[in-house]
């Protein structure tokens, strides 16, 4: 069959897939409200498309932190991607740079650092979660600066693992043929089977829970590399990086897998924007599945997105093949979005091309 949108691989990815590993990459906490509400909240928002303008040529290139990317949409970190595939983390950092844009890789990789560097030129940014041991974290870092990547994204809504029941039930652990790549040499690679998620357990004894503003602040004192705090969601947090010195923000609720009952992030999004006062960028990731998804986000003020889910199941689908699949439809979508709103460029979409629940009555959509 043929594939015609990023949703249809998670079906494949579903049936491809053992359980466990399938229910890890899916699941959310507790009763997942987030989860549903990260894709639905984005059907709350409508287009106002302006007409009559020429748009036989449409321009989706963009900056994110001053480098030039193909188009607004990055892939988010995602922990264990070879669980999906042999080539893992490799298959995903060939596919973004093929498709002219950037790879976030997480902590937790079944690839390491200097793995992904080796697959070839590329922008790509380093998820950073801080343990306990500080000389970890340091070590972890100077590796990201000598591979070459571009950018620290500090995940922040993590000192404790959400509750995602179905990794309770299954045990999760990660398969015995692989380890958390970066991690091997510093004997913190395994994640050891417990009664329990493992990697709930890995977490509770690893990562740091008295992480702070100040540990913000920290990290600008081993490193020169811009960092990007992963997981505001509130005006208040969105001040407070930015007087941290943050060179942006993400607008994450961690794919729903962390506080449940947090709203949608396309529905945090404004707060945050309005917060930041364009002094640095935001980005958004959470239920991005479509080119409209996209468009509605920078509508309401994102500089770009970034995709968690479709990656991995693409990836499990299909490899670097499936990734490449996945981005090319997003950008197609994006550009058919913009053409058929009047926007020919990313500058040209602006609030006054969405509307919203929250918008004046009088033409705010009744939901
Ligand atoms: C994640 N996410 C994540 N975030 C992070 O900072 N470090 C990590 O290691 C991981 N690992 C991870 C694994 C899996 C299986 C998922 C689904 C998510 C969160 C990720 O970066 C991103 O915030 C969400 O995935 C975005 O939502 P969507 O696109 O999956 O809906």
């Amino acid at each position: 069959m043929e594939i015609t949108n990023v949703m249809e691989y998670e079906t494949i990815a579903r049936e491809k897939l053992p359980k466990m590993v399938y229910d890890y990459y899916a699941s959310g906490a507790e009763d997942q409200w987030t989860l549903q509400e990260n894709r639905n909240a984005f059907s709350r928002i409508l287009f106002r498309p302006r007409i009559l303008i020429d748009v036989s040529s449409i321009d989706t290139t963009t900056t994110t932190l001053g480098f030039k990317v193909s188009m607004p949409i990055m892939i988010a970190p995602t922990a264990m991607q070879k669980m999906a595939h042999p080539e893992g983390e490799l298959a995903t950092a060939r596919a973004a740079s093929a498709a002219g844009t950037i790879m976030t890789l997480s902590s937790w990789g079944t690839s390491s650092i200097e793995e992904v560097a080796s697959t070839g030129p590329g922008i790509r940014f380093f998820q950073l979660s801080v343990y306990k041991d500080r000389n970890v974290v340091i070590q972890l870092v100077k590796r990201a600066e000598s591979a070459g990547f571009k950018a620290i994204a500090l995940t922040v809504d993590s000192p404790r693992l959400g509750r995602r029941e179905a990794d309770i039930k299954n045990r999760f652990t990660l398969p015995s043929n692989l380890t958390l790549k970066n991690f091997e040499g510093l004997d913190l690679g395994k994640i050891d089977r417990t009664d329990d998620s493992g990697l709930a357990s890995y977490v509770a004894g690893r990562v740091d829970r008295s992480l702070s503003w100040k540990d913000v602040k920290w990290l600008q004192t081993i490193t020169r590399l811009p960092i990007l705090v992963k997981g505001v969601i509130t005006a208040e947090d969105a001040s407070l990086a930015v007087q941290a010195g943050a060179a942006g923000v993400i607008v994450s609720n961690h794919g729903a897998r962390q506080l449940d009952y947090v709203p949608a992030t396309i529905m945090s999004l404004e707060e945050v924007v309005n917060a930041v006062q364009g002094k640095v960028p935001v980005f958004l990731d959470g239920g991005v599945r479509r080119g409209t998804d996209v468009f509605k986000a920078l509508a309401l003020g994102a500089s770009g997105v970034l995709i968690g889910r479709p990656v991995l199941f693409s990836l499990a689908a299909d490899g670097e093949a499936g990734v490449r699949k996945v981005l090319q439809m997003l950008h197609d979508e994006l550009e058919l979005t913009m053409a058929l709103s009047g926007c020919r460029s990313i500058k040209e979409i602006t609030r006054a091309h969405v509307v919203t629940p929250w918008d004046n009555p009088h033409v705010a959509p009744r939901l």
